[in-house]
């Protein structure tokens, strides 16, 4: 190492290794800074495995942590860029200068890719685009460097007289150094003692360098103005022939770390003047860079960053969001997220005599762990019967890899089924989101009668697998949603049958809310029992078979052809009473015979009067009341109980009206065609239970709680015999069914 001379550059042609790879296209880039070289190299291409060696005419001599602080290289990771960043200083060890002014960097970029090591050479010259200020100081993050230009080489003060101008002879042997810390001055040492001791201390064409890793035992730590400071001071002196020369050399670097503050900025602070030593220096300019580039004041604060001045100190506030600035999530114990900013800040002070100091800062401040919101909001419209749930803010180094549905776990990429979906929603704030749709009637989602309600609670719990990238880290989110929708009364089917009408529905675990009733009468298997209904009930559905002339009929449309039959199941609300729907069914029955008692009073009867008398001729007993239609064979006849010659009597609880068909029957014999027509009659019968009767003897009006049953009775007596119906012996058809044919309304 030690002193590079312009005329060892012809030598470095030949030294740089004889094998070595071409680098990929875009795997970095080498630029010219106002002080240093920056490699920049793509870790995606050339494996994250890697690391740098600085080549010169005297070897090759790999770049390691201790190395890079004293020999003024610095090696840092640019966080989620991919990217690994190498700044070296113009005066590094290993660069070859040219009359200060146009400096090369030969360096190896050794990759270890998938256990495949790989050596690119490479080289970079560059031209700083300013002249060299009389001094200059780099506060770097592993080290400071201060060079003073040579004509410097003149203390101010009392042995300014003993000066004569002359350049000091960087090769001279008998330079000595004595460091400074705070009022001590410690032993002089020689160069070559201090370079052991890790100084690197260097004297180019016009300038004297002086470099040094932070935290040295000859630096002193500091605190102006509340911040910290280190500071080292070195002073050279060389006895060169009857010429005592001296050269004082201090760098000063505020070792502010940095501070977070909630407004959304990191805040890095310096004092105006680093030390005592530089009273009478004024800090004219502050800059600001980004990626090592400075940027001019109106672009700083159009960025955002703030500069003030006060109390002694510049602060510098970089908004976290700044351009430049990297962001980063992080799993720990949560969500968090933390935010990178590399700082690159330029001071200018002058002193009494307009000399410039040019003072270059290399920070990184980070925030501290930030917790990290995503959020979710429930958007379901419960008409469209599906749940909408939107995850917002969920950062681009974040991705959705899984989602679990009440336990059902569906991973990305996700599938646009007609199910459910997950669709990714981009947003230009560099926040995206996704969008989860799941239907209620999809299998995943839980249902839950909410008896309070009264409605059915559709329950959807969403855990989602976040995964923070490029580490994969896993961080679940949990949501649940909940969501009402109205519950609809049963459904009854009724469909006609040839000797009643069937009900039919399906039964849900929820039907306990309301009651099936028939009339005011809730429908039970003792009802069914009691009534003459066939009810048949299992978990899946129930089945009521309603036979004609049981309770609860309505008859209508009488006819020779039949009549019409209508049944009516309510269904209720169990705690009002309240009818919230009904299955109305009307079916058209047709019979030959049969007899209808309605509660109102009436009595319709269609008899088959086949056996030989004319039918339109038949009366009841009053003669006055014979049918209202007739065919060949039959009659129909709509009479009122009271009429047309009924009786009525009363036994057992019960009321029975009575009245007899009277009709002729036809006499074929040849021989007697003048003989008498055989009267035949058939008594027809209303039966009522006597409770249910309102108004038993009135004319006018009747009422019953139930139809009555009716009985058509056919004698087999001749008219003479029959007339005493109370002697003789029906022959009783009992209970009349009529042969019944379905008809569906
Ligand atoms: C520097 O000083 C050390 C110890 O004082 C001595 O051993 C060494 O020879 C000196 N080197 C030079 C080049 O004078
Ligand atoms: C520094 O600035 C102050 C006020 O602006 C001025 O009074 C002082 O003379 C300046 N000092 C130098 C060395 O320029
Ligand atoms: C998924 O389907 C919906 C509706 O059919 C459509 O609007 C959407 O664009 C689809 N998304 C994707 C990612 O295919
Ligand atoms: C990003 O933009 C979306 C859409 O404009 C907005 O809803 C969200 O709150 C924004 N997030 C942040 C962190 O600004
Ligand atoms: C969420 O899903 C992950 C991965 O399947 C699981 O380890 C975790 O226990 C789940 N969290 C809850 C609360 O169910
Ligand atoms: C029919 O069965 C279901 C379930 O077994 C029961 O909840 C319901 O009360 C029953 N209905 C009647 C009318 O018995």
């Amino acid at each position: 190492m030690a002193c590079l001379f312009w005329f060892g550059m012809a030598l470095l042609l030949f030294v740089l290794p004889a094998k070595s790879d071409d680098i990929p296209d875009g795997a970095h880039s080498t630029d010219c800074r106002d002080c240093y070289f920056v490699v920049t190299v793509d870790v995606s291409f050339t494996g994250e495995e890697l690391h740098f060696e600085a080549v010169d005419e005297t070897g090759v001599y790999p770049i390691t942590q201790q190395y890079s602080a004293k020999c003024g290289y610095t090696v840092s990771v640019l966080p989620r860029t991919h990217q690994v960043e190498l700044r070296a200083s113009y005066f590094s060890c290993h660069t070859e200068n040219k009359d200060d002014d146009v400096f090369t960097f030969n360096f190896n970029l050794i990759s270890n890719h998938e256990g495949k090591q790989v050596t690119y050479a490479l080289k970079k010259t560059c031209t700083p685009s300013l002249p060299w200020s009389p001094r200059e100081v780099t506060c770097e993050t592993n080290y400071m460097e201060v060079s003073v230009s040579s004509e410097m080489a003149c203390p101010s003060g009392e042995t300014s007289d003993d000066w004569n101008a002359e350049k000091p002879a960087p090769a001279a042997p008998d330079w000595q150094v004595v460091f400074h810390r705070a009022e001590e001055q410690l032993t002089p040492m020689n160069l070559s003692v201090a370079r052991e001791q890790g100084y690197s201390i260097e004297m180019t064409d016009r300038r004297i360098v002086i470099r040094t890793a932070y935290g040295q035992p000859h630096s002193s730590s500091l605190e102006v103005n509340g911040v910290p400071v280190e500071v080292v001071h070195a002073t050279l002196f060389s006895k060169q022939s009857w010429v005592f020369i001296i050269v004082d050399l201090v760098a000063a670097c505020s070792m502010h770390e940095g501070s977070y503050h909630d407004s959304g900025y990191m805040v890095w602070e310096t004092p105006e003047l680093l030390n005592p030593l530089q009273s009478g220096l004024n800090n004219t300019e502050v800059n600001i860079g980004i990626r090592g580039e400075l940027v001019q004041q109106p672009a700083a604060e159009e960025r955002g960053f703030i500069v003030e001045k006060h109390d002694g100190l510049v602060e510098i506030s970089i908004p976290y969001n700044a351009e430049g600035a990297y962001r980063k999530s992080f799993v720990s114990g949560g969500l968090h997220e933390f935010y990178v900013f590399n700082l690159y800040l330029e001071q200018i002070f002058v002193n009494k005599d307009h000399e410039e100091t040019r003072q270059r800062y290399h920070r990184m401040l980070a925030s501290p762990l930030l917790p990290l919101h995503v959020f979710t909001v429930n958007q379901a419209v419960v008409e469209e019967h599906e749940f909408t749930v939107y995850l917002g803010d969920v950062p681009d180094d974040i991705e959705l890899s899984a989602v679990e549905l009440n336990g059902h776990r569906c991973d990305a990429p996700f599938k646009n089924t007609s199910g459910h979906s997950v669709i990714e929603v981009f947003h230009p704030n560099n926040t995206h989101g996704y969008t989860l749709k799941v239907p209620f009637d999809d299998p995943v989602v839980l249902h839950q009668l909410s008896k309070e309600d009264e409605a059915m609670k559709h329950i959807l719990e969403v855990n989602y697998t976040l995964t923070v990238l490029p580490e994969n880290e896993p961080y679940f989110h949990l949501t649940s949603v909940v969501a009402l929708s109205d519950i609809a009364p049963p459904e009854i089917d009724a469909v006609c049958a040839e000797s009643g009408i069937i009900f039919k529905l399906d039964n849900r675990p929820f039907d306990y809310l309301w009651h099936i009733s028939i009339g005011s009468d809730l429908l039970t298997p003792e009802l069914a029992t009691q009534k003459g209904y066939i009810l048949t009930n299992d978990s899946q559905s129930l089945l009521l078979e309603v036979p004609l002339f049981t309770h609860g009929y309505v008859y209508e449309d009488f006819s020779l052809k039949g009549f019409t039959g209508t049944f009516e199941m309510l269904v209720k609300d169990r705690e009002t009473s309240e009818v919230l729907s009904s299955a109305l069914k009307t079916c058209q029955f047709t019979a030959t015979e049969f007899i209808v008692c309605s509660t109102d009073g009436k009595i319709t009867v269609v008899a088959d009067l086949s056996l030989g008398g004319i039918p339109a001729r038949s009366t009841l007993r009053s003669t006055y009341c014979g049918p209202k239609e007739a065919d060949d064979t039959r009659a129909l006849f709509h009479f009122p109980l009271n009429s047309c010659g009924s009786t009525v009597k009363l036994l057992n609880q019960r009321v029975t009206y009575q009245n007899e068909i009277i009709y002729s029957k036809r006499h074929f014999s040849e021989s007697k065609v003048d003989s008498e027509p055989i009267t035949e009659r058939l008594i027809v019968q209303c039966v009522y239970p006597l409770a249910g009767l309102h108004r038993l003897f009135s004319v006018h009006k009747f009422e019953s709680d139930t139809a009555g049953v009716g009985k058509i009775i056919r004698t087999s007596q001749s008219s003479a015999e029959s007339q005493e119906t109370t002697t003789v012996k029906p022959r009783l058809q009992e209970l009349y069914v009529p042969k019944l044919n379905p008809a569906q309304i």
